[in-house]
């Protein structure tokens, strides 16, 4: 059903990306590291959980939602246990029987305890077995790690990835984030200094539907759930709620849950959509108040010239400020998604956010 608001699971649940899927599964054969890349409730997480239960290879899939600014070691090897512990049962036992005697670790029963002490398991190691026994059964282990910005600051695992990529010809590693800059940030992609530094990969960018599309998926999901919505309620939906998947599934939940729909739900959905827009925008200006100076301009006057975004904030400051951390700011704005230049002008990507700015402003 497409207006279940949890993450898809289910091919037959996920309504298109099937081209997405087919770079996925053409990439699996050689790629060493798959990106997947989308802004907020894009639908990332659903893609990874749907691409890697198709796969048809062994998979392990660790959230990294919850934990601290600069998880430890001990953080992430905790993770680690529980999404081993997941894998299916089908590959769990032989996968079990391989890491039995690698220090720190331990099965009890049909459950692997890693021990997260410094002199507990090592990671290269581990990664090691798990390669030597994906070879032996001609599979490749795909380990995915959803949200892989949240692990911020140090730089251990970038350096386990880098030694991944590097070194195990049957592991791949597949891992998503939101705010695409950070990812890039994180991976390192365009800083030589970092351990992932020119390492190749294949990005699949999770879109926005298109205006057709995103119709479609409004009219197949009432279907699904029985429920007549008046074709203006969903042209408003569409027009409204920018293609993205997570804001359509949610305004249809919501039709579904309340046997009805209106332009009013949509209303809401757009708000909402727009404070979450806006919480993400507000980590950006705890570092530095231009950004809230920026974001708000651009909300209120839609597109400006690099030119007239210098001019506002040397406004606000009543002093002049220097070109090139103008151009600094504009390009973090870039690079973390919320802003794209088009003909040579600057504007907020996401319309959802647009809304939230001007329901609440930024502080400044
Ligand atoms: N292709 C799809 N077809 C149907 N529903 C989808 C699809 N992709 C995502 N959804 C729905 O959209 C919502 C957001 O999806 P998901 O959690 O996968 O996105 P996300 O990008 O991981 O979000 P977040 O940024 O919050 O982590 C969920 O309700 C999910 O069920
Ligand atoms: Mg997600």
């Amino acid at each position: 059903m497409y207006f279940d608001p949890r993450p898809k699971v289910r091919r037959e649940d996920l309504y298109d990306r099937e081209k997405e899927l087919e770079q996925f599964s053409n990439a699996l054969p050689y790629a060493s590291l798959i990106v997947i890349t989308g802004l907020r409730r894009t639908g990332k997480t659903s893609f990874l959980n749907v691409a890697l239960a198709e796969a048809n290879h062994p998979y392990a899939i660790l959230d990294l939602r919850g934990l601290p600014y600069n998880p430890s070691h001990a953080d992430i090897v905790r993770r680690l246990e529980g999404a081993f512990n997941k894998i299916n049962r089908k590959w769990f036992s032989g996968l079990s029987e391989m890491l039995r005697h690698l220090k720190g670790v331990s099965i009890l029963g049909n459950m692997v305890s890693f021990d997260w002490s410094k002199r507990g398991v090592d990671l290269p190691e581990l990664f090691g077995k798990v390669d030597a026994w994906a070879s032996k059964n001609k599979k490749r282990f795909l380990m995915a790690f959803d949200e892989i910005q949240l692990v911020r600051g140090d730089k251990g695992i970038p350096r386990l990835f880098a030694h991944i990529v590097d070194s195990y010809r049957n592991l791949t590693l597949v891992v998503t984030g939101s705010e695409i800059g950070l990812l890039f940030d994180f991976l390192g992609f365009e800083n030589a200094g970092s351990p992932l530094y020119g390492r190749h990969f294949v990005q699949i960018q999770m879109g926005n539907f298109s205006a057709s599309a995103a119709e479609k998926f409004l009219t197949l999901g009432f279907q699904q759930v029985g429920l007549a919505a008046p074709s203006e309620v969903i042209h408003y939906a569409v027009q409204n709620l920018d293609g993205v998947v997570g804001w359509l599934t949610l305004f249809g939940a919501r039709c579904r849950d309340k046997h009805s729909c209106s332009k009013e739900m949509v209303d809401d959905v757009v708000s909402e959509g727009g404070r979450l827009a806006r919480e993400e925008a507000l980590k950006l200006t705890v570092m530095s108040r231009r950004y809230g100076i920026i974001l708000n301009f651009l909300a209120k006057v839609g597109s400006a010239s690099w030119g007239e975004i210098k001019g506002v904030i040397e406004a606000k400051e009543k002093h002049s400020v220097t070109n090139s951390a103008v151009s600094n700011l504009l390009n973090t704005l870039v690079k973390v998604g919320l802003v794209e230049k088009v003909n040579g002008k600057y504007g907020i990507v996401d319309a959802l956010l647009v809304n939230g700015i001007r329901q609440e402003a930024l502080p400044e």
